[in-house]
């Protein structure tokens, strides 16, 4: 169950995030918890929840090791701060940013070999939605992120199936719409890497998952787990999803 806080909550306020939800999420061990908070609050984050059973994500990262790159940051550096996780190919990177599948696929290579769980997003947009063509996006998607990497750096990442129409629209796709793309997405994995690896993959949803909602999507088989925008950033809601 993973939160991304966007561009939301200094190190103040990431503090007394912590300093409220880890008593609210003490003894969880039936999900793995991560927050990702923005670069500046990692460090201070993974130093503030050692020994817990919280993890920290950053929600981005520079494919090279060091470089004449302005304003990026390396997955050695992040792995340094603390972080164990890395958020790579979100929408918003991805739309706003115009970030491509090409380079997904390079940042995600970067965290497996700093030792960071990847936790890749895909989705369609609502007019490709409407126009009949999601499966065709997320095979896309999946075949130019991470379709190129070998089995075994496959086993190690996470996929977070986010459809860009139900992000911070609080418009939740139904479980029966989420947990289809899951099924398509991990008969894509299933025809590349095989089956059993297929069957292992962890694939998220994310979009306008609040603490109503999240036991029905959770009560999908295909549904592994959350990727949490808005209502991770308050730590009782947080905390409420992740004991759904
Ligand atoms: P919301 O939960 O705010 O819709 O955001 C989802 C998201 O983008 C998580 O990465």
């Amino acid at each position: 169950m993973a939160g991304n806080w966007k561009m939301f909550k200094t190190i103040a306020e990431t503090t007394q995030f912590i300093v409220d939800f880890l008593p609210l999420v003490a003894g969880v061990t039936h999900a793995d918890i991560v927050i990702a908070p923005p670069f500046t609050a990692v460090a201070d984050a993974a130093r503030k929840t050692a020994g817990s059973s919280v993890a920290v994500a950053a929600q981005d990262l520079h494919w090279e090791k060091q470089g004449a790159f302005t304003g990026e940051v390396s997955a050695a550096m992040l792995a340094e701060a603390g972080a164990r996780y890395v958020i790579i190919g979100h929408s918003e990177r991805r739309h706003i940013f115009g970030e491509t599948d090409d380079q997904v696929f390079q940042k995600t290579r970067a965290a497996l070999g700093a030792g960071l769980t990847p936790i890749v997003c895909v989705g369609e947009l609502l007019a490709e939605r409407e126009a009949g063509a999601t499966n065709q996006v997320l095979a896309r998607q999946f075949g130019g992120s991470v379709g190129g990497l070998t089995l075994q750096e496959f086993t190690a990442i996470i996929i977070a199936y986010e459809p860009v129409w139900a992000i911070g629209t609080g418009k939740v796709a139904t479980p029966e719409i989420a947990a289809e793309a899951h099924r398509f997405i991990r008969s894509e994995a299933s025809a590349k890497f095989g089956k059993d690896t297929a069957n292992a993959l962890r694939i998220l949803y994310g979009g306008s998952v609040k603490p109503d909602n999240v036991r029905g999507l959770m009560a999908q088989p295909e549904i592994d787990g959350t990727l949490v925008g808005g209502a991770s950033l308050d730590a009782k809601s947080f905390a409420a999803i992740v004991n759904f």
